[in-house]
């Protein structure tokens, strides 16, 4: 079974979107990098650098959506561009303006009913979770592990925790939500997770070369293949699945959220997965 992974930061840009690369290229399988970011997406000008905006991606797949969701589901490869020769990485692009973020609240429920019914795992950049309306909380929703991706220092932390409040009143609980720690920080990873009350998934070192070469396209663009960033993406990659599976059969259906306690505003999208 396809599943979707969301992931949200608390904002300080931990390395979100680098991090869905990195494990997009080290996915035993085909994949989709979904850029789900309102803030907007970065990998046509960063790790595809000299792609042009305007072309496939979010934007025209939720307007689709809009019409005839059915329609955009099945037909959502039309919307995704290629990070490896053999297609088996694909990406879905971001918005190319922030202030598009508005025009598309209403879509994320059919973006993420499209993200959920694809046949291979998508990866979804949520970007940073914030309070308020705009944000893909229909995808974070709809993912079956969602991962809160922050450097381990106090300040992240800090500006984690709240977030992790929403999160877990919108899932009804804190079982679909791990950590993903990246780079160096000051508190071992163990001191972190007692400290936010949920598990590390994994840890994604400091790696400048091979995430410049993911966030940016720097000199090994689109085969960012080795690299302790790499090998560690690969595990943490293992690890998410895992824990995807390990809740797979538990079928239960989260509580609605309630919204005046997610400080979320969370448009009538029906049931989650
Ligand atoms: N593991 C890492 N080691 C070293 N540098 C990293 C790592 N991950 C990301 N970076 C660098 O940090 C910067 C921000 O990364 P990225 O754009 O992925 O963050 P983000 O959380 O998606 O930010 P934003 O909130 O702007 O979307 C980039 O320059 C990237 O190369
Ligand atoms: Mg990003």
């Amino acid at each position: 079974m396809a599943d979707l992974y969301a992931l949200v930061s608390a904002g300080g840009s931990p390395g979100v979107t680098t991090a869905a690369l990195a494990l997009a290229f080290g996915w035993p399988g085909s994949v989709i990098v979904a850029e789900c970011d309102p803030s907007g997406g970065s990998v046509l000008a960063g790790t595809l650098a000299g792609h042009l905006p305007g072309g496939p991606g979010l934007m025209e797949h939720a307007i689709e959506a809009g019409r005839n969701p059915a329609a955009a589901a099945a037909g959502l490869a039309s919307q995704l561009v290629s990070l490896d020769a053999k297609r088996t990485r694909m990406l879905l692009p971001g918005l190319t303006d922030p202030r598009q973020a508005a025009g598309l609240s209403a879509a994320w429920p059919a973006v993420a009913s499209s993200l959920s019914a694809q046949p291979c795992d998508v990866i979804a950049d949520c970007g940073r979770l914030d309070a308020g309306t705009g944000g893909p909380v229909a995808v974070i929703f709809a993912a079956s592990t969602v991962a809160v991706v922050l450097r381990p220092t106090l300040r992240q932390a800090w500006a984690a925790r709240p977030r992790i409040e929403m999160l877990t009143q919108l899932l009804g609980g804190t079982g679909r939500i791990v950590l993903l720690l990246t780079g160096t920080g000051t508190y071992p990873p163990r001191e972190i997770a007692g400290a936010l009350g949920l598990e590390v998934a994994a840890s994604l070192p400091d790696d400048p070369r091979s995430a410049a070469a993911l966030s940016d396209g720097e000199r090994r663009r689109g085969r960012a293949s080795t690299g302790k960033l790499m090998t560690a993406a690969t595990g943490a990659g293992q690890a998410l699945r895992k824990h995807a599976a390990a809740l797979a059969g538990d079928q239960a259906i989260a509580p609605a959220p309630v919204l005046a306690e997610t400080g979320l505003a969370v448009p009538d999208w029906g049931a989650g997965r």
